[in-house]
């Protein structure tokens, strides 16, 4: 008997894996697979460092996307979260925990608290934010923004600080304005040391790269 058996729980992690890959096949608003990858082996790095539940923050942070409100239209998206795990026989408990944090993931707008609550939620928001600043959070918020139709920049427009949902969501602003009302907020809004201590250095790499595009535009050679 020398077969090495699967925990349970690596067998659901891998499963997601599949499950998450094939739904996320077509997208390309930079939430795409490669998106979640990176969010997964964030939350998993930080979990560890944090001594939280690893199996809860990895499935978590592998659905954080699927029912995100800005890509769907179901009544109550987070009902595929729950048919998935309960497709998989996954215990009530995480079920339960993993849809409080797909739930509450998302940010809202700079004036809106988070209300995530547990360990392993704070942490798969953590990751989920550290993907949207540094160079990677850059091209994916141009790449949202082409997506969305949305110009670049237009000095005309100000950012707005959100005071709720509602706004955030119905806001059209540029992508450079994108930057103020949210990338730049993330460093001070991280939950874990883990992730404020990486956030520090790609905040610092936000703030260059803003001044020299606004640099650039303002003809300034
Ligand atoms: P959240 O759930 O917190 O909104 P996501 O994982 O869904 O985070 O990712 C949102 C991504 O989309 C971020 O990288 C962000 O920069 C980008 N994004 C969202 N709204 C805009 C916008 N109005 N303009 C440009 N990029 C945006
Ligand atoms: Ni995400």
């Amino acid at each position: 008997m020398n077969s090495i058996k699967m925990k349970a729980e690596d067998i659901l992690v891998a499963n997601t894996v599949q499950f998450v890959k094939k739904r996320l096949q077509n997208e390309f608003s930079g939430h795409d697979w490669w998106h979640i990858y990176r969010v997964w082996k964030m939350a998993l790095y930080i979990a560890v460092r944090e001594g939280a539940d690893k199996y809860v923050a990895q499935v978590a942070a592998l659905l954080h996307d699927i029912s995100d409100w800005k890509f769907t239209d179901l009544q109550n998206p987070s009902d595929e979260i729950r048919l998935w795990l309960e497709s998989q026989k996954a215990p009530d408990k995480l079920i339960r925990h993993v849809k409080l944090i797909t739930d509450y993931v998302s940010y809202q707008g700079a004036n809106v608290p988070d209300r995530i609550r547990t360990l392993e939620g704070k942490i798969v928001q953590d990751a989920d934010r550290l993907d949207a600043i540094g160079a990677i959070g850059i091209a994916r918020a141009f790449a949202y923004g082409a997506f969305k139709g949305r110009e670049m920049y237009n000095p005309d427009v100000k950012p707005v600080l959100h005071n709720s949902f509602e706004e955030y969501r119905h806001s059209q602003s540029t992508t450079i304005n994108h930057f103020y009302e949210k990338l730049l907020l993330l460093k001070d809004r991280m939950h874990t040391s883990t992730a404020r201590q990486i956030a520090t250095e790609r905040h610092k790499y936000l703030e260059v790269y803003i001044k020299k595009f606004l640099k650039e535009w303002n003809g300034d050679i």
